[in-house]
């Protein structure tokens, strides 16, 4: 083995050719252990790729434009959801998960700042009544379509190296709410160091870079390198319905959309997209659009306003399908993104990052200091051969628990949890109380492995697998069981 003291001069002088040197600063201070660690951190950085990154973001920041002027922005076709009328395709996807050609994709190694957790998000209890987590919720209603479809529909979670282990514990200590073991796999996806605002990597600790798992987007590469996409291939599996973890009312696995994306004649089959409509120019959901031609998702902070607000002679938005990442994907697509050596862009965060100061001493920042890189899964869209958007209904998909309070928090999740159950109910003949403005006056929860839509609660309350009263009355809770 090279000496230590020969392998910190070797890898002081690759980081001051990037001007990275500063985090061997107490490199003197650790233990050989330690400071090995810190070398094998530092040997593993891609250091042109970050100093690639920097010149962006300081040129960015410079001319105040997060999307090139001469880029051309225009409306994608959204194909309208007409459930009743598309018979076919439900019927395609439903035959794709007999034949066990689905697998379940969540994500979920974010961070989840802005709800402040303490732990995984999908811990979180997001339910009304039963207070189920989120890993539970998506759970119960895999092993409701397993049942129902007699399909092996395996469940890939990502994590990050940060909430890996605890999420392990959480499925393990609740016995994965009945999935037989093996069918639930978990992968990591790989970080990213954190930068201050000068491109400086930051430490978290004497011996430890401050790092950040590097986007939803680096699913892709965990799925190759963790060897998880050629145990899927040798299952027979084809496609992925890929979700995010925030969000109770997805549905998991819906044959509708499967069908669409993978025997529609409009889809290359490829990667396809579930979207809804924005509320307003100013909702802060990802905007679905064509650049060049090639379908694509613009952050809503990079749609130039005048482009954002736009309208079509009826008054509706010219850029109206908001993105809820929900995708459809392709194995042989993502095999074919790994084998060319993905490379997608990276996208910058201004976050509060806990790191040392000069001193050495850690700080918590009160306003954010850092950048954090990240990449999307949404910018392999415009690598797809013909992407679908498939319209959606918000109040059916779309409540995702992003903040502690105010908008997309657990309040206004659980709200809409409760009007989805009240109107699948009222669809099934059963009365639901309503106050003057429409709302719901009950507390009511469907169990999801009994029903992920108002059909399947109509066919469990006709079979007898489900029970409900014939009326609802004001005040009360019950879950639908
Ligand atoms: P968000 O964009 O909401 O980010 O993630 P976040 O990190 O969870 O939350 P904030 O911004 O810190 O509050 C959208 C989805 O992508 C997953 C999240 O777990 C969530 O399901 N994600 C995000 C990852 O799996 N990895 C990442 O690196 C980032």
């Amino acid at each position: 083995m090279t000496s230590l003291s020969d392998a910190i001069a070797s890898t002081r002088m690759r980081l001051a050719a990037h001007g990275q040197e500063h985090v061997l600063r107490f490199i003197g201070e650790l233990d050989g252990t330690r400071a090995r660690a810190l070398l094998a951190q530092c040997d593993a950085l891609p250091l042109d790729l970050l100093a690639r990154e920097m010149t962006a973001i300081l040129g960015t920041a410079q001319s105040g434009m997060a999307e090139p002027s001469h880029t051309r922005i225009e409306a994608v076709d959204v194909i309208p959801a007409h459930p009743e009328g598309w018979v076919e395709y439900a019927t395609a996807g439903e035959a794709l998960l007999r034949a066990g050609k689905v697998a379940c994709f969540t994500v979920a190694g974010g961070q989840g700042t802005r709800l402040g957790w303490d732990a995984p998000k999908g811990t979180f209890p997001a339910s009304p009544i039963t207070q189920r987590s989120l890993f539970q919720i998506f759970a119960e209603g895999i092993r409701g379509l397993r049942e129902r479809f007699g399909a092996p529909l395996d469940w890939i979670v990502m994590t990050s190296p940060q909430n890996d282990v605890p999420t392990r514990e959480f499925f393990q200590s609740h016995g994965s709410w009945g999935l037989a073991p093996g069918t639930v796999r978990f992968i990591v996806q790989g970080t990213m160091p954190a930068l201050d605002r000068r491109g400086k990597i930051l430490l978290s600790d004497r011996s430890e870079l401050a790092t950040n798992p590097d986007g939803h987007g680096g699913s892709i590469r965990a799925l190759a390198e963790s060897g998880e996409l050629a145990r899927l291939r040798g299952r027979g599996v084809e496609h992925l319905s890929y979700f995010q973890v925030d969000n109770p009312l997805v549905h998991p696995a819906e044959p509708l959309f499967l069908g669409l994306h993978a025997t529609h004649p409009s889809s290359g089959g490829q990667m396809s997209s579930r979207s809804v409509s924005r509320r307003s120019a100013a909702e802060k959901v990802g905007v679905f659009c064509q650049r060049a031609g090639r379908v694509g998702i613009i952050e809503y902070s990079d749609m130039p306003p005048e482009l954002a607000a736009a309208v079509l002679d009826d008054g509706r938005l010219l850029h109206g399908a908001g993105n809820i990442a929900v995708h459809a994907l392709s194995l042989a697509f993502i095999e074919q993104l790994t084998q060319d050596g993905l490379a997608l862009p990276f996208h910058v965060a201004h976050k509060k990052v806990p790191c040392l100061d000069s001193g050495g001493v850690l700080q918590a920042p009160s306003e954010p200091n850092g950048i954090k890189l990240e990449t999307f899964i949404f910018d392999a869209l415009p690598l797809a051969d013909r992407p679908i958007v498939v319209d959606s209904r918000r109040d059916e998909w779309y409540a995702p628990i992003k903040n502690a309070d105010g908008g997309d928090s657990p309040a206004t999740s659980k709200a809409a949890q409760v009007a989805r159950a009240a109107r699948w109910l009222e669809a099934c003949g059963v009365r639901a109380p309503r106050n003057g403005d429409g709302d719901v006056d009950a507390v009511i929860e469907v169990d999801p492995a009994v029903a992920l839509s108002e059909n399947d609660l109509r066919t469990a309350l006709a079979t007898g697998q489900a029970r409900a009263p014939k009326q609802v009355n004001p005040g009360d809770r019950f879950v639908v069981a």
